[in-house]
């Protein structure tokens, strides 16, 4: 039986594990107990229901970031910042050859839509996506609540910068936030402001690394400045970053602690093409033309840069900018 709900999103009633499976276009979606069934005209997929709902949450509450996001080597999404493509096996050198791809192409408010009631209906009370596995309950079992608190949690986000007059991402994110376990060694105290006579007042700081060490959630990178397009995007990491993400832009990684490998594929094939380690002060550019996926085995404090420049994709894909920042 399908049933078609207010927002425009087709499921069908709860199956025998309690969980509702949903239409977009030809896709369909579906979970049991451990895993995510994905199914197209042309084939078909499953994925283990922690690492999808991890993608998923991310997916949606970046607003299908820049360029690609990959759930793994075969599903994701092509954000062209108004649309978003749904993918199975498009950037997969295997199921191109084999013709078993398969891409569709909606209005974002329908397939943000259908996400949120995948991640509603499939997120138990156990399960917090944004959270590092040690940190949170099981994703699996027959359908079991749910935890909106979680999921619906609002994104920081500084319109200038943390602690300026006006900007509520430091009272949102530091304040009732405890010291992450990982972190408890990092000092909290902040900057002191002497000011020359006459700028008393007009000058601002904070600390970055006391404000990371409060944040609940990893994986999911918070503006703390904007300056023009320049975005300052921090986050903390621990587990797997839960998505590849396929850039269409040059992005700056800077680790601010500890350790992160990362795993460097070819955007387009999947192609392997570097393993990265980056360590506490080392900094990187990655090209426009790969997808990377990292691994904190510790958690972290990476700062992501990022240019949001709406005309880098097409400048970028014309070939009238190069993929990497600099030659050395
Ligand atoms: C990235 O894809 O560049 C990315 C995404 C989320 C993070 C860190 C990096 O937390
Ligand atoms: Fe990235």
């Amino acid at each position: 039986m399908s049933v078609e709900t207010l927002s425009g999103v087709k499921a069908t009633g709860p199956n025998v594990h309690g969980y509702r499976s949903f239409s977009l276009g030809e896709f369909t979606f579906s979970r049991d107990e451990y895993f995510v069934y994905v199914k197209w005209p042309t084939g078909s997929h499953l994925l283990s229901a922690d690492a999808f709902l991890r993608a998923l949450q991310r997916d949606i509450a970046w607003g299908f970031f820049y360029g690609i996001v990959n759930f793994d080597g075969v599903v994701g999404t092509v954000n062209h910042y108004g649309t978003v493509d749904l993918f199975a096996g498009r950037y997969n050198d295997a199921y191109r050859k084999a013709e078993l791809d398969h891409v569709e192409n909606f209005e974002m408010s329908r397939i943000l839509e259908t996400f949120k009631a995948i991640l509603d209906d499939w997120t138990n009370a156990t399960f917090d996506p944004f959270a590092s596995p040690h940190e949170t309950g099981t994703a699996f079992g027959p359908k079991n609540g749910d935890n909106r608190a979680a999921i619906t949690r609002r994104r920081v986000t500084a319109k200038r910068m943390v602690s300026v007059p006006g900007d509520e991402a430091l009272r949102s994110d530091a304040n009732g936030h405890p010291i992450n376990r990982q972190f408890l060694d990092v000092p909290q105290d902040e900057p002191e402001i002497r000011a020359e006579p006459g700028f008393e007042g007009r000058l601002c700081s904070f600390s970055l690394f006391a404000y990371l060490s409060r944040s609940p959630v990893t994986w999911n990178p918070s503006i703390v400045s904007a300056c023009k397009n320049s975005l300052y995007c921090p986050t903390t990491e621990e587990y797997i970053l839960p998505v590849i993400h396929g850039n269409d832009r040059v992005e700056w990684f800077v680790q601010l602690s500890d350790e992160i490998y990362w795993e460097v594929e070819d955007r387009d094939t999947g192609a392997v093409r570097a393993k990265v380690v980056m360590k506490a002060g080392d900094v990187a550019a990655m090209p426009a033309d790969i997808r990377h996926q990292g691994y904190s085995p510790k958690r972290s404090m990476l700062l992501v840069w990022e240019n949001a420049d709406p005309r880098l994709p097409e400048l970028i894909s014309s070939g009238k900018l190069p993929t990497n920042p600099v030659d050395f």
